[in-house]
């Protein structure tokens, strides 16, 4: 199982420390997590949440949405409701993946998957619950925003994951399984909506939360959008590279199940080569933020040196 501290990563920022930055980070959304989800009848499916919310994973979207908020002036407080929401819709997004009628998966952040444990009718369920929950939690329990933002915040997050987002990205990652001549114009669809859609409303609702300026959203929304593909360029790289304890999952499925990938598509090392070209123009985007900017900058970093 991968444990906050093995995330390492070059500290090439003399005076940043990533590693301590996620670890600090991490502490706080797992306490936040924990504390958002009490276990209530009928006990089976709240148990179910919390076994995939609470199952560890790099958190990578809360912190970013508490990076972002903070880069643009705001607080963590202002962030966390929507930081730990993001994480419920991510799970909730692992959960439904995971499932036979998906990616068939037996194994997610170094635990059995959610069906393999509750069975398929409670996994799809615990799912569901995760998603509204999110929106109900930012409602009810961000503080010291005006409405106006958190509203704004609603909106954005649910294009994001709905059928113009993730959704959209995960019917047509499944239509694409098993067909060779997949372009690249599909491909890039497939990755900028099923895993990128999600990353840039993390990146624009931390922003959106603390009042930032047009200007400063923009820059943050190309930042993430150019995170977000070599993110799931990374993530397809790791399924041929890494092994499944490294992972927490089954590794070398994207090619048994003829999926349609960067590597399939380009082989390895031009992936890795279009991943790092990403990230310079994802961190180029940051450089009017100066010092302030030092986390996304490491974050960034941290994407393509990730072993998992
Ligand atoms: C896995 O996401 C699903 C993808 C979008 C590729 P992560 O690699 O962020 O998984 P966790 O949250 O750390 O488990
Ligand atoms: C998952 O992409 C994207 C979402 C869950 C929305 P993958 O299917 O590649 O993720 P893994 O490899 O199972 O984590
Ligand atoms: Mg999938
Ligand atoms: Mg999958
Ligand atoms: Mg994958």
């Amino acid at each position: 199982m991968v444990s906050t501290t093995e995330i390492q990563s070059p500290d090439k920022d003399a005076g940043f420390n990533l590693s301590a930055y996620l670890a600090e980070k991490q502490a706080l959304v797992e306490a936040a997590l924990d504390r958002s989800l009490p276990v209530a009848y009928p006990e089976k499916l709240y148990e179910a949440m919390r076994y995939s919310l609470l199952a560890g994973g790099k958190r990578l979207r809360p912190i970013l949405c508490l990076a972002s908020c903070e880069l643009a002036g705001g607080t963590l407080e202002m962030a966390m409701p929507t930081a730990c929401a993001l994480e419920m819709i991510h799970t909730m997004s692992l959960i439904h993946d995971d499932l036979p009628a998906m990616d068939n998966d037996d194994y997610r952040r170094g635990k059995l998957t959610n069906h393999k444990v509750y069975g398929e009718d409670i996994a799809i369920l615990a799912g569901d619950g995760l998603l509204v929950y999110a929106f109900e939690w930012i409602a009810t329990q961000t503080q010291g925003v005006p409405a106006e933002r958190v509203l704004q915040v609603i909106g954005r997050l649910a294009h994001a994951f709905g059928a113009a987002g993730v959704v959209g990205g995960q019917v047509v990652d499944l239509e694409s399984e098993g067909k060779p001549d997949i372009s690249l114009e599909t491909l890039h669809y497939i990755h900028t909506h099923k895993t990128g859609a999600l990353l840039e409303a993390c990146v624009s609702s931390g922003a959106l939360l603390a009042g930032a300026p047009p200007e400063t959203l923009q820059r943050l929304s190309r930042y993430a959008e150019n995170i977000g593909l070599a993110f799931q360029i990374v993530d397809d790289i790791l399924d041929v590279t890494a092994t499944a304890e490294q992972l927490g999952k089954t590794a070398g499925k994207d090619l048994r199940a003829q999926k349609a990938t960067f590597p399939s598509l380009w082989g390895l090392e031009e992936s890795k080569r279009q991943a790092r070209q990403l990230v310079e123009e994802a961190k180029a985007e940051l450089e009017p933020f100066g010092q302030k900017a030092l986390p996304l900058q490491a974050i960034a970093d941290f994407i393509i040196n990730r072993s998992h």
